[in-house]
């Protein structure tokens, strides 16, 4: 082992030497990979058999998630005024109340937007390891309980 050694170290300084062209490093996933892997892996079948004994259960357990996982970035009431600071700028997603919003007739799209997330900023959940379980209900809180108790205008 000794003897090896300096070998080695011998070695090592004459591939410096030999080699000008650099040598590439290996990069980690981009944003945009992550976000293409939660597509592919997305299962909007996924949702047929979740069940929930009441709505109110849903909304509890949506509440819960919402709070802990998606108010720092989009406001407690949804409208996008979390105030959650990545890279130095602070985040302003939309509002979740607009009367037009993108996603209020869209159950499957809102749900694989939560599962995908985008290169803007919105985390890629389903991906981190959020249940399909929990993605339904913090669906349905953001659905049947933030449009229906808070507009952009008031409250
Ligand atoms: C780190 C901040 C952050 C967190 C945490 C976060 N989001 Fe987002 N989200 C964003 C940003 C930023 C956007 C807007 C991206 C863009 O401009 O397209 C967004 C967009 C969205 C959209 C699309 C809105 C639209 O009108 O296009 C939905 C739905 C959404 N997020 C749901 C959630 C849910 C549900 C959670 C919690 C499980 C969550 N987000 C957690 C930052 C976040």
């Amino acid at each position: 082992m000794r003897a090896l050694i300096p070998g080695l170290a011998a070695l090592t300084w004459l591939a410096a030497c030999g080699t000008q062209e650099e040598v590439p490093v290996a990069q980690g996933p981009t944003r945009a990979d992550s976000v293409q892997a939660a597509d592919q892996m997305f299962d909007p079948s996924a949702f047929d058999t979740i069940q929930w004994a009441t709505d109110s259960e849903a909304i509890e357990r949506g509440n819960l998630v919402f709070r802990i996982s998606c108010s720092k970035c989009h406001g407690e009431s949804g409208r996008g005024n979390g105030n959650f600071v990545l890279k130095a700028d602070t985040l302003r997603p939309p509002s979740f109340l607009a009367a037009e919003w993108r996603f209020a007739d869209d159950p499957i799209g809102l749900r694989r937007q939560i599962f995908t997330g985008n290169v803007a900023g919105m985390p890629y959940w389903g991906l981190v390891g959020l249940k399909y379980r929990d993605i339904d209900a913090v669906a349905l809180y953001i659905t049947r309980f933030l449009r229906t108790n808070y507009s952009d205008n008031a409250g």
